[in-house]
């Protein structure tokens, strides 16, 4: 099969080119676009990260195209209505980086809660051992709010009860036979808002989950708690986060994701002004704020990136790739 691999990184291509022998490969640093489709011109399958917008117009540059490999588990960077209008199955890489993902989400946390990152600051600042405001808190006793139980928000349960935190969660399925086995219970969103220390969110990017935390329930959330995002940054507005963490009601910030964060790849591209983006502008500059908070952390995406991560997303989207050229599509969404 004739195969174009979009978003490749360091390593990536010696490591798929071993779990592809037969496949007529080509490999492409930059993201797929309607600019690098040519790249793929009669390609059969394309492999994707994140960062490609595999949007209806892409799609339809490929005509030969009958399979999209994303090495991601989310999927909101790729029109499925439109794959699917058009034969083309998407597979997706289901459950890698769950414990990854959980191990950075109390990386972050832990940032916030021992101001690590601003210790770290003070010494490369030269003010040497000057210890002031440096004081942080324990994880120990305090509630940890979850939103989205899946396999990554069931990792992070099981981190927070090492640490001996109370957990509260909810998920539009709650999974209330792992909650007795687990020692959490689940109530609604305004409820773990109150009375949580700090949120974490693992649900996915859906029309449902947008803003899932917006300017009507922000200022739900206790005065200076902490808010996690390793999920997707479209689960929060902006907005909302800028002035609750802006005007102290926030403690802090913990964020891999940012609503947006595709014009942060590319802020030049913005510069090609049109009316429409006037609120991408917004976010953008919304983010900027963000980064130089000092109660915010800030990390571009990587929450997934370790060695053992991206092996399971290499190994799953080559068996995707090898499983689609035989016939029998695996993880694939229906
Ligand atoms: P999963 O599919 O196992 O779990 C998602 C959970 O969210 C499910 O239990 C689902 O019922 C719940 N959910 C869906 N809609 C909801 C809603 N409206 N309210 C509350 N809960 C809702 O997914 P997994 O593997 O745990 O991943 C979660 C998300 O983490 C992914 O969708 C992806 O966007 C993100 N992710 C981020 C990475 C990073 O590098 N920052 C890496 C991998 C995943």
């Amino acid at each position: 099969m004739k195969v174009a691999v979009f978003n490749t990184q360091a390593g990536e291509e010696a490591a798929l080119r071993e779990l592809l022998p037969g496949h007529e490969l080509s490999f492409f640093t930059e993201p797929l676009s309607l600019e690098s489709a040519p790249g793929a011109a009669g390609c059969e399958a394309v492999s994707v990260f994140i960062g490609s917008q595999v949007t209806a117009q892409v799609i339809d540059a490929l005509p030969a195209l009958k399979c999209i490999a994303t090495r991601s588990t989310g999927f909101d960077h790729i029109d499925l209505g439109h794959a699917k209008e058009k034969g083309v199955v998407v597979c997706t890489v289901p459950s890698y980086g769950s414990r990854t993902v959980a191990e950075f989400t109390f990386g972050l946390m832990l940032n916030l809660s021992r101001k690590i990152f601003q210790a770290r600051l003070r010494l490369l600042e030269g003010a040497r051992y000057v210890t002031d405001d440096l004081r942080g808190f324990d994880l120990h006793d305090k509630t940890l709010g979850v939103i989205g139980t899946g396999r990554i928000g069931k990792n992070v349960i099981a981190i927070a009860k090492a640490f001996g935190m109370e957990v509260i969660a909810s998920d539009l399925y709650p999974d209330t036979a792992y909650a007795e086995a687990h020692g959490f219970a689940y109530t609604d969103i305004p409820g773990l808002l109150k009375r949580s220390d700090i949120v974490t969110l693992h649900a996915p990017a859906t029309k449902e989950t947008r803003h899932i935390i917006n300017a009507d329930n922000i200022m739900l959330m206790k005065q200076g708690a902490f808010l996690i995002n390793t999920a997707r940054g479209d689960l929060v507005e902006t907005d909302a986060l800028v002035r609750a963490l802006t005007s102290g009601h926030l403690g802090g910030v913990g964020l891999d994701v940012l609503e947006g964060e595709d014009d942060l790849r590319e802020e030049a591209e913005l510069l090609a002004y049109k009316p429409e983006r006037i609120k991408d502008f917004k976010t953008l500059y919304e983010n900027h704020l963000l980064m130089d908070h000092p109660n915010a952390i800030l990390t571009p995406h990587v929450a997934f990136d370790t060695d053992e991560a991206v092996h399971e997303i290499l190994a799953t989207t080559a068996d995707n790739i090898n499983s689609f050229a035989r016939g029998v599509p695996k993880n694939a969404l229906t």
